[in-house]
This record gives structure tokens, C-alpha cells and sequence, in this order.
């Protein structure tokens, strides 16, 4: 396996594989990798002829309050974990090679990255996106493959990649959970075994949504309700039922609709949804 931490060493790479006709497949990471990042990888290396994992902490889409200095940082574990997938380069550059001095150019998607984890996390998207287009611009994928963990941050990205004509085919994979139900997150290490145990109410309170849903709920107050009623010793950010294309609010469920939550448990913030078809 390969390590690059050059942008046009990994362009270098890449189109001499293009070149042979071998299609690339690119899982963006922040490294600290669990089973939900390796299902990527996985997905990636059997879809094509080549794949690359990038792993880079992104400064820009931490907010000034947030984590990155204490950020769970795990490389030399993470590279043995991504050579045994079969990935064939490590994309790692540092901080002041992605962002030299002087850097001013940001990339900006103005709609889908407005409600949910963008309303509370003011320019968390921006980096996102920045950071994103950045890895498509040195790695050139045919294919990248995202977690629907992160389902606004998916859909946000796949518009980006639409909008400017970047040609990647962006690719969706299901949320990959502990036995329990507790969605794997690199954040999830911050979890005292209280937290953790609080925590597992957001799936409890998905699990109650989604057997409502089933049994012909549509009203979105009822259904939210259903999922906070579970929620209890968390601190709740949002609760939302949305369209899981526009993710424009539902006042009724209609069409595939995603559940999307938020909360604290403790100082740690988890995401987890639910996205369902509804007749
Ligand atoms: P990170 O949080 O490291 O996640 C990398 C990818 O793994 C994302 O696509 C995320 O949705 C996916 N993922 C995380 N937990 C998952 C789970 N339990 N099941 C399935 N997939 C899961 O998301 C980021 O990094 C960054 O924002 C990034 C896109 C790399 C840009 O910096």
C-alpha cells in the first residue's frame, strides 16, 4: 500500500491508472477507522479496479468550540486496518498541505447543508465541502463512497458533485451498528459507560418511529414525538422528519422520508436517522 501526502503525487497516481483504464474508488476519511469505514472501503475495493482511502482531520469543518485538538488520531493503526481491505493508496496529506498560508477559496453549498447539523453547526458544512472537493481535485475518483450516518452530509455532497460537474459517482452505504444498535462513530470513544448506555436510547427511539411508520402513522408531531418519548438523559438537538431528497421538513411522511436526530450525550454530540419508503 502507498502513501501519499502530496496533491500532485496522488494526481500522479491516479492518472496512470486512468490511463490503463482502471476505474478508482475513494473512501474520504478522518481516520480513527471502524467497521462503518471499512464497509466503505470494502464497497470501493469490489467495485474497482483500484481504491484509495483518504485520512485527514479537517480542520474547517470543526467549529471553534468543537473537537479537533482532541480528535481521536489512530494512523499507524488505521493504515494496517485499510491495507487488510485491500486499499491500494493512503491518501494523508497534513494540514498545511491541504491548507497552504494564504489559503481563501471555499466551496459552498447554499441549500441542503442549511437545516439539521448546518443550523447548529455553523460552517461545518463549508469545510465539508471544501475539504471534499479538495480530495476530488488530487484523487480523481470514478466512484466515492459515503455512510448514510452522515445523510445530510451525503446529500449536501452529492449536490456539490452535481453542481460543479465533478463526474464522481457518489455512492451511499447503510448505517453499520454495534450489536446493540449504538451507530459506530469515532466519537463514540468519548462515551463514559453511562453515556453509552443513554445513547442507545436514539436508536430505541428510531426503532419506535419506524414500527409506527409501519403500522400507518404519518402525522411527522406523532412520529417525532415517538422517537423523543425514548430519548430520555439525552439533550436533544433536533428531531426532524424530512423529505430525504430536498430534506425539506414533512408535516406528513410521504414518499422516502428520513428521520434524522441529534443529541448529547454528555459533551459528545451523535447523529443517527432512519430513512424509510412510506406508501
Ligand atoms: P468520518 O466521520 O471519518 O466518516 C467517514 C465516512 O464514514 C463518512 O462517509 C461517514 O458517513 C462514514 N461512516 C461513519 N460512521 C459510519 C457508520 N456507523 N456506518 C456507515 N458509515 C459510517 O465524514 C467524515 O469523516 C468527514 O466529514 C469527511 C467526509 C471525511 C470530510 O472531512
Amino acid at each position: 500500500m502507498r502513501l501519499i501526502e502530496r496533491p500532485e503525487e496522488m494526481r500522479a497516481w491516479v492518472m496512470d491508472r486512468h490511463g490503463r483504464g482502471v476505474t478508482v474508488g475513494l473512501v474520504p476519511t478522518m481516520g480513527a477507522l471502524h467497521e462503518g469505514h471499512l464497509s466503505l472501503m470494502r464497497a470501493a475495493v469490489q467495485e474497482n479496479g483500484t481504491a484509495v482511502a483518504s485520512i485527514f482531520v479537517n480542520p474547517t469543518q470543526f467549529g471553534p468550540d468543537e473537537d479537533y485538538e482532541r480528535y481521536p488520531r489512530a494512523f499507524e493503526a488505521d493504515c494496517q486496518k485499510a491495507e487488510a481491505e485491500g486499499i491500494a493508496a493512503i491518501y494523508a496529506p497534513d494540514a498545511r498541505t491541504m491548507y497552504p498560508l494564504e489559503h481563501s477559496t471555499y466551496v459552498e453549498e447554499e441549500a441542503l447543508s442549511r437545516g439539521l447539523c448546518g443550523r447548529s453547526r455553523p460552517g461545518h458544512f463549508r469545510g465539508v465541502t471544501t475539504v471534499v472537493a479538495k480530495l476530488f481535485n488530487a484523487v480523481l475518483p470514478t466512484r466515492a463512497y459515503f455512510g448514510q450516518k452522515d445523510a445530510q452530509q451525503c446529500a449536501v455532497i452529492r449536490r456539490m458533485a452535481r453542481d460543479l460537474d465533478f463526474g464522481v459517482e457518489i455512492i451511499e452505504l447503510p448505517i453499520v451498528r454495534e450489536a446493540d444498535g449504538l451507530a459506530l462513530s469515532s466519537r463514540n470513544q468519548y462515551l463514559s459507560p453511562e453515556e453509552r448506555q443513554e445513547a442507545l436510547g436514539i436508536h430505541r427511539g428510531l426503532r419506535a418511529a419506524e414500527a409506527l411508520l409501519k403500522e400507518g402513522a404519518r402525522d411527522a408531531a406523532t412520529v417525532v414525538q415517538a422517537v423523543k418519548d425514548e430519548m430520555g438523559g439525552l439533550r436533544i438537538d433536533y428531531v426532524e422528519l424530512l423529505d430525504a431528497h430536498t430534506l425539506e421538513p414533512l408535516a406528513t411522511a410521504r414518499g422516502t422520508v428520513l428521520l434524522a436526530v441529534a443529541a448529547w450525550a454528555g459533551g459528545t454530540r451523535l447523529i443517527d436517522n432512519l430513512k424509510t419508503q412510506v406508501i
